[in-house]
């Protein structure tokens, strides 16, 4: 049964779309946080280790809250690696596991990237799609990559 909130189903089917693109992106970005906490290397290895491994349970967190809010507007969530792989904004390029600094600034850009595509959805989903439960949702899961930003930024210098 359809969701009776509110949205009309054409703009219910547009922010569904918005938020499986989005869980693509925090999928990949989860996956590339625990190839960094497996595969990183150097003088402080253990203290990387946890910190990935801490980063990745958060954005375990954001993926099953994006996964959700699409069921709640009515529409299945995507959840096979082919339509992840086929939605995702982001890249997998081959890693460079012997400079930290590489590891931490791939994930610092795709982060970045996140919360700009996030800014630039979350006025339409307020105000075209008149949305403001995603939109507050999307303010907030755009806050956390914000501070999830800040801490891999602070291991780099300049
Ligand atoms: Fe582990």
């Amino acid at each position: 049964m359809k969701p009776n909130i509110g949205i009309s189903e054409k703009n219910l089917q547009a922010v569904a779309n918005i938020l499986n693109t989005l869980l693509a992106d925090e999928f990949t970005l989860y996956v590339k946080t625990r190839n960094a906490h497996w595969n990183v290397t150097g003088d402080n290895f253990s203290e990387l280790h946890k910190f990935f491994e801490a980063q990745y349970e958060q954005l375990d967190g954001i993926m099953d809250e994006v996964a959700e809010r699409v069921r709640m507007l009515g529409h299945f969530s995507i959840g096979s690696l082919n339509d992840i792989v086929k939605n995702t904004r982001l890249t997998e390029q081959k890693a460079d596991y012997g400079t930290q600094n590489n590891l931490i600034k791939g994930l610092l850009d795709d982060h970045e990237a996140v919360i700009r595509a996030i800014r630039n959805e979350i006025d339409p989903v307020n105000n075209e799609y008149r949305d403001a439960g995603t939109g507050d949702f999307l303010t907030g899961v755009m806050e956390t990559h914000e501070k999830m930003a800040w801490m891999l930024r602070a291991y780099l210098k300049g």
